[in-house]
């Protein structure tokens, strides 16, 4: 078995009017309708049973485009030189049994992908790998990108790794230590805008149209491409036995387009036989895209203020909401809302079946829950959560939440009470034995 093949033709496509442009303007939009643009394979044809080995044989090779989660899956990318590739290793994510949350959420077996297994510890790095070659490519020097931390983490290390420059933007105040902090470490220039999210992508917007920087946001298709491989490493993890319910967070809603985009092309290669239901489930106080499909049943998107704790999917004008709901539509999936009190208590239950993830994370435990209520999944269902980001990257949630204070002069105070029971403060003790096995026997007379 050859360790390279010759990676399929790719062609840029407009999603609204269909425009099949040369090459993509520097703000990533169709320049007819000003739409977003997706990649396509005409005549892609293949043979899958070729195509799984030839994957499968790869998890043994040497080559650094093997070794990646994301190039192992190069024949469905579009083609971008060797000598191009910026690689950290990234994807090679591991597919983890929930028990205590599928027994929580009322399902027999819950397992969960965890993205935040990343070299920059998020499902970013899939997607950057491949959008940060594609600018080295083509010659930048500079990146940049608007982001509510993960993105920014993530392109600055690609960036650096590619000796490109990267500028951050982030709302200033409202991202966690952890993401600011590796911004900084991975030497991007980061601004913290006195704004939010959505503010800081009017800036970026202006500025591609100025300066000859490379735009990395999801609007950027290769970051897409990038991301789908998650979906196919999970069906090879899975033996390709297709689960019925994948759950994704949506923010900006690139990832929950990149899964289902990878779920109707695996469909359409005939690498499985049929598709999973790809669920969106977003923050109560940041939901525009719940309320589009719900109220508007997706025929336009209004856009709000947003405002969650779960700060990475605090963002109130999502740019592909559009290709969201179509792979929403064509899978058959559905929407939910969680509040901020259903989030911290997803997160500590995924927390204590010794995983853990960051808050926005959690809203897919919390999703499942209600879908589940619903009657939409079914106890013996087979569920998968797609966790993105890691426990460590926002340890101020967690720490006020254990120690009870992330509600503290909230609406959602009072109830806060009910999550008592997840809650595991740290005990300061005198350096004395006998206080510390008290503290145990306590412990265990109090049960788990
Ligand atoms: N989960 C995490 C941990 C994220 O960082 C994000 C988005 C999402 C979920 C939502 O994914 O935007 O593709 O729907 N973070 C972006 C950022 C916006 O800038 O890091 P999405």
């Amino acid at each position: 078995m050859p360790l390279t093949a010759t990676e399929p033709s790719s062609q840029l496509r407009c999603i609204s009017c269909g425009a099949t442009p040369e090459s993509a303007g520097q703000d990533f939009r169709c320049s007819n309708c000003g739409d977003l643009l997706e990649f396509v394979f005409p005549g892609r044809t293949t043979d899958p049973q070729t195509l799984k080995s030839l994957w499968l044989g790869r998890k043994t090779s040497n080559h650094q485009l093997d070794q990646s989660g994301v190039w192992r899956f190069r024949e469905i990318l579009p083609h971008i030189p060797e000598e191009h590739a910026i690689t950290l290793r990234e994807g090679n994510t591991p597919l983890y049994e929930l028990p205590r949350c599928a027994r929580i959420a009322g399902v027999d077996s819950l397992r969960a992908k965890h993205q935040g297994m990343n070299p920059t510890a998020s499902f970013k790095d899939t997607g950057m790998t491949f959008a940060a070659s594609s600018a080295h490519q083509q010659g930048f020097r500079w990146v940049a990108c608007a982001s509510t931390g993960n993105t920014s983490a993530s392109m600055a290390a690609y960036a650096a790794r590619g000796n490109m420059r990267s500028l951050v933007m982030i709302p200033e105040g409202k991202i966690s230590w952890g993401k600011l902090s590796q911004s900084l470490d991975y030497g991007a220039l980061t601004c913290q805008l006195r704004t939010d999210f959505d503010g800081c992508v009017r800036i970026l917007n202006e500025l591609v149209r100025r300066k000859p920087v490379y735009l990395l946001n999801s609007v950027n298709p290769y970051r897409i491409e990038g991301q789908k491989t998650a979906a196919v490493e999970l069906l090879e993890q899975l033996g390709w036995e297709v689960p019925d319910h994948i759950i994704v967070p949506g923010g900006n809603l690139g990832n929950s387009s990149a899964i289902g985009k990878a779920l109707l092309e695996m469909l359409e290669l005939k690498l499985i036989p049929r598709l999973p239901r790809l669920s969106i489930i977003q923050a109560q106080g940041a939901n525009p895209f719940y309320r589009s499909v719900r109220e508007f049943n997706g025929t336009k998107l209004e856009s709000m203020t947003a405002d969650t704790q779960a700060t990475a999917i605090r963002i109130g004008n999502p740019a592909s909401w559009k290709k969201a709901l179509r792979v929403l539509r064509e899978t058959g999936g559905e929407v939910e809302q969680v509040t901020e009190l259903e989030i911290a208590e997803a997160k500590a239950e995924i927390g204590a079946d010794g995983v853990g993830c960051e808050p926005a994370s959690a809203v897919t435990l919390a999703g499942l829950k209600k879908l589940r209520h619903r009657g939409f999944v079914k106890p013996a269902e087979s569920v998968i959560l797609i966790l993105t980001g890691h426990v460590l990257k926002d340890p101020d949630f967690t720490i006020k939440f254990h120690r009870g204070d992330l509600f503290t002069g909230t609406s959602s105070e009072a109830e806060a009470a009910r999550a008592r029971h997840l809650q595991r403060a740290p005990v300061v003790l005198d350096a004395d034995l006998g206080a510390v096995i008290a503290s145990l026997e306590a412990a265990e007379r109090a049960g788990s």
